[in-house]
């Protein structure tokens, strides 16, 4: 990758705040595996004290933990090759937040789209840390020193923060100590749209159950959904191009392109002038026979809830050993007095 003379480190991490969906999958998860099989080394974080900055039952925020670090291995996370950990547990992060807090501005913070339309008519009422939720993302971020995050579109925003922060700490102290991160956004499913509206994005937060696709559906509620997923009257076209002002068929194409690993060129090449009476059965079946291993695969691991939970030990303990040691040299940048144990 770059030739920054900090070492390449990938971190991303995903909100344990409900069910996986094919946009996490395909924007996220299915690109965490690719990067661990390059051989990078990779930090992967189910982020629960992200997904607190909203109401969470406890106990179903336990499970969609357990739920989460499963999609991560049933996807192809190898727990000896990658660190997979769950963000509480490693407390450098609340603790990194706490000085980036102080080193983000409001103004800043107050661009956030993401807080904007979370918040919407509602801003007086969220919680203070759905505010700072970016500068607890940047504290993730560089409590490693990554320097690569693949994300998703909607993510761009909070990591051009990031790189902010990175800039102003090393400024304000005379440091060149936080690498400028880059966001990893590639592939034909950066924004996977709701199967309902193709200008909204497919999310775990949508009311309607239909528009979008489980990690836990079965292959018949997989196929159901594709059937009745929204879309124009017309035929798929020959070229990209006149797909356009076609966001409903647009997306079903993207999604087909990231499921087979196919560019949307050469899904278009392939189904120029079919029906979507042809194109989404193919599809369907497409995303069963891709879904339906990890799906199988997530049950079984969440048969064994105590097993899981060992393995995010395991990966806090291997990330406290990297994060630690960073955050301690951040509070002596910092000028804060640390003597216990001398
Ligand atoms: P979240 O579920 O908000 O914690 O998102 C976890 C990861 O999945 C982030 O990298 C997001 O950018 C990505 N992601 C979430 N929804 C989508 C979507 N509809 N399309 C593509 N990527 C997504
Ligand atoms: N904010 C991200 C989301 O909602 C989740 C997240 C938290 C994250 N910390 C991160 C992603 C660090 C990448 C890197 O999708």
């Amino acid at each position: 990758m770059s030739a920054s003379p900090f070492k390449t480190r990938i971190f991303s991490g995903i909100q344990p705040s409900g069910g996986l969906t094919l946009g996490n999958y395909l924007g996220a998860l299915k690109r965490f595996v690719e990067k661990q099989d390059e051989g990078i080394e990779t930090v992967y974080c189910m982020v629960d004290m992200h997904a607190i900055t909203v109401w969470q039952d406890p106990a179903k925020l336990r499970q969609q933990t357990r739920e989460g670090a499963a999609a991560f291995i049933a996807a192809g996370i190898d727990p000896a090759r990658s660190i997979l950990f769950n963000q509480s547990q490693v407390t450098a992060h609340a603790e990194l937040g706490w000085i980036f807090n102080c080193i983000a501005r409001m103004g800043w913070m107050s661009r956030m789209t993401q807080f904007k339309d979370k918040a919407g008519k509602n801003s007086e009422n969220v919680s203070l840390g759905l505010f700072a939720y970016p500068s607890l993302m940047a504290a993730d971020i560089l409590a490693y020193k990554a320097t690569h995050v693949p994300v998703g579109d909607d993510q761009k925003q909070h990591l051009e923060l990031c790189r902010d922060i990175a800039i102003k700490f090393n400024n304000d102290y005379g440091v060149d100590f936080f690498p400028v991160v880059e966001p990893v956004i590639e592939g034909a499913a950066t924004r996977v749209m709701s199967l309902r509206d193709g200008t909204k994005k497919m999310s775990k937060s949508d009311p309607s159950d239909q528009s979008r696709i489980n990690l836990t559906d079965d292959a018949d509620t997989i196929a159901k959904k594709i059937r009745k997923a929204k879309t124009d009257p017309e035929p798929l076209p020959d070229n990209l191009n006149d797909l356009k002002d076609r966001p409903e068929a647009k997306n079903l194409v993207n999604i087909y392109a990231a499921l087979a690993g196919h560019t949307p060129e050469q899904v278009i090449a392939d189904f120029a002038g079919a029906q979507f009476g042809t194109f989404k059965p193919a599809l369907a079946d497409l995303a069963v026979a891709k879904l339906e291993p990890i799906t199988l695969e997530m049950n079984r691991l969440m048969q064994d809830p105590s097993e899981i939970d060992r393995i995010l030990g395991q990966g806090a303990d291997r990330a406290e050993a990297i994060a630690r040691p960073i955050v301690d040299q951040v509070y002596d940048i910092v000028g804060m007095i640390r003597s216990r144990g001398r």
